[in-house]
């Protein structure tokens, strides 16, 4: 049997390396499917979407990628317009998700939500985004992305600039960059540095250095993952004006990079990369935001069927 069938995805901690490459073969092969092998792979299946945060790109993405392999999608993207606004509560919520579809896919403000569907729900739950702690499948997407843009992902020089406290896609891709042999830069102000908590299983893995200075590594990077500074996540707006604009990658910055370093954000973007960049070689980012559904297609092919893809 498929060890995906079934299979929750709470977060990219429960992936070997070996899973992961398995995700991107799976990818791959999806990837190279005509339109109507594809619309066979989840024929009838049903996807199910929870979103108590607003989405653009995760949720879409899986309703197309759903489409793509031959399922349909429901659910509630706005949650002021479902029974929770009569007091209904996530579990039971969440049952009745389960109920309507195959699969369901869940974004939530509080860290441990999706670990607490996938306890109440009869079918798998995939974790969309869960408070600051985890949106693991934007982290299989990224490594997808640096593995297709830059051949390999073993070896490379990687810098991560802007929220890293606040982030949830920093902690994923960091946790699943811990399955390579990468060098790690984190960039950050003082007041945005990864939380020491939840680096603790992190740093026994991979070797990264912070600074506030992009500088200080901008010429040796292999790859930029940009992020935005996470407003909705200060307790204190003063606390946010004070870091807001921190960096902001220009063509002067690109200029000063290799030639074959690519430049990329989980989206959406504020104000961290100029529009002018979007036209360079060097942005990726709406590239990564594609393999987003891809990605997605193949890991609901594979939780959906037994046999796999
Ligand atoms: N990258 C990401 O999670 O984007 P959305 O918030 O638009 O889903």
């Amino acid at each position: 049997m498929n060890e995906f069938y079934n299979k929750d995805i709470i977060s990219i901690k429960d992936f070997s390396k070996d899973q992961l490459e398995k995700i991107f073969t799976s990818t791959d092969k999806v990837m190279k499917l005509n339109p109507s092998e594809r619309r066979e792979i989840c024929k009838g299946k049903i996807l199910g979407y929870l979103f108590y945060e607003p989405s653009t790109r995760t949720r879409l993405s899986f309703d197309s990628a759903m489409a793509s392999i031959g399922g349909t999608s429901l659910g509630i993207s706005d949650i002021s317009s479902s029974s929770t606004q009569k007091g209904e509560s996530l579990s039971d919520t969440v049952r009745m998700m389960s109920i309507y579809s195959d699969v369901l896919i869940l974004r939530h403000p509080l860290d441990g939500s999706s670990r607490f569907a996938s306890e109440v729900s009869e079918k798998p739950v995939i974790n969309a985004g869960s408070g600051t702690e985890e949106h693991p499948s934007q982290a299989i997407q990224d490594l997808f992305t640096i593995k297709k843009e830059k051949k390999r992902i073993d070896g490379l020089k990687i810098g991560i600039v802007g929220d890293l406290k606040y982030g949830r896609t920093v902690y994923s891709l960091l946790s699943g960059l811990g399955n390579f042999d990468v060098d790690v830069n984190l960039i950050s102000p003082e007041s945005l540095r990864i939380r020491s908590d939840s680096t603790y299983e992190i740093k026994k893995k991979l070797d990264f250095t912070e600074t506030p200075d992009i500088e200080d590594c901008l010429d040796d990077l292999d790859v930029l993952y940009v992020t935005r500074i996470q407003k909705e996540r200060f307790p204190d707006e003063e606390e946010y004006l004070k870091v807001k604009g921190s960096y902001v990658v220009g063509l002067d910055m690109i200029k000063r990079m290799k030639e074959d370093s690519i430049i990329l954000h989980p989206l959406p973007r504020i104000d961290e990369i100029s529009s002018d960049v979007d036209k360079t070689k060097n942005a990726r980012y709406f590239e990564q935001a594609e393999y987003g559904k891809h990605v997605r297609a193949a890991l609901l092919g594979m939780i959906l069927n037994e046999n796999g893809l």
